[in-house]
């Protein structure tokens, strides 16, 4: 019922709507709307009551609610519903628990994390209000070897998303979004399944949208850094949000409906920024040399060793 009103408010911005008509409306009660607004101004809207005219949203707060980025919304299912945390220990975690009885395309989303991770149990930094910290809860039918397709899907539709905003930033295969060499986004990719059935996917993203330099210390300072820093200005994060979400489900459902990778691999292709470069294969403790020819048809790498061995490869860490 709140986010009905937000929206009934959001649809009203230039004028006043009354008590009565929201009531009329939606069956409420004057009080329960009164109660309503007053939740909502808690949460950081402010709204204008006057008596005899009624409400006037003036301004929203910085929040990836629903009913903040539901305007930005053009997708079917990702996204539509939204679990949304002030904080929480890890948005990957949340989304597993909750992933059984959700449907696909459910988001848990939250302004900060305190216990954020990356790949290879790395930690992820995830400052309040400063970035998207989200993970996407998917179930589809597909061979569970093909999954690793999904986090190239989530790294091409960042990297449109941001073009969307004139934003010109690159993937390093398979899954981080850079800018000028440095870390802008990460994406986890946790499954469950059975040997040829998946129970759901997590693909969580995350964004460094609006950190400042002071919130990469030490090491981070030389591999990560956030779109604010390097565009010189702050972004819209419900925005990008919802561009991130079109795109990806644009890119999803031919994949997981006709098997058709096409888009993406074009995309992956053309914003690559380890074609054509020497790069070091870690596995492990193991690293071996050796240049980047492509991305095949099946989103892998193909690496050319230098002593007549070329081999494709699934997924790794790479470093250029
Ligand atoms: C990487 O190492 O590059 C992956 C980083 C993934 C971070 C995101 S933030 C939202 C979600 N929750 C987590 O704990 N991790 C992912």
């Amino acid at each position: 019922m709140k986010d009905k009103i937000l929206i009934l408010l959001k649809e009203n911005r230039d004028g006043f709507i009354s008590g009565e008509k929201i009531s009329d409306k939606f069956g409420v009660s004057r009080s329960a709307i009164w109660k309503y607004m007053n939740t909502l101004k808690e949460e950081g809207y402010e709204i204008e009551s006057i008596p005899r005219k009624g409400y006037r949203l003036i301004s929203s707060p910085d929040t990836l609610t629903y009913g903040e980025v539901e305007e930005y919304l053009e997708t079917k299912f990702i996204g539509r519903k939204i679990y949304y945390f002030d904080t929480i220990d890890s948005t990957n975690i949340k989304a597993k628990e909750l992933a059984y009885k959700e449907d696909e395309g459910t988001l848990v989303i939250a302004e900060e994390q305190t216990l954020g991770r990356g790949r290879l149990g790395r930690t992820w930094i995830s400052p309040k209000k400063k970035g998207i910290w989200m993970s996407i809860i998917l179930k589809p039918s597909i061979d569970p070897m093909k999954v690793a397709k999904i986090t190239q899907i989530g790294a091409a539709a960042i990297a449109l998303a941001l073009e969307d905003l004139g934003i010109e930033a690159f993937i390093k295969w398979p899954n981080d979004i850079v800018m000028n060499g440095k870390k802008v986004c990460g994406i986890l990719t946790e499954m469950s399944c059975e040997l040829n059935m998946i129970n759901y996917v997590i693909m969580g993203v995350g964004i460094n949208v609006n950190l400042g330099s002071e919130d990469f210390s030490g090491e981070v300072s030389n591999v990560g850094t956030s779109l604010k820093i390097q565009s010189g200005k702050v972004i819209d994060r419900k925005k990008l949000l919802g561009l991130f979400l079109n795109r990806f489900e644009e890119l999803y459902i031919p994949f997981v409906g006709k098997d058709d990778f096409f888009e993406t691999l074009k995309v992956c292709r053309e914003k690559s920024i380890l074609i054509g470069k020497e790069v070091r294969i870690i596995r492990g403790k193991d690293e071996e040399k050796g240049k980047v020819l492509g991305i095949n048809d099946d989103g892998e790498l193909i690496i050319d060793y230098g002593n007549g061995k070329i081999e494709n490869v699934l997924s790794g860490e790479v470093s250029v």
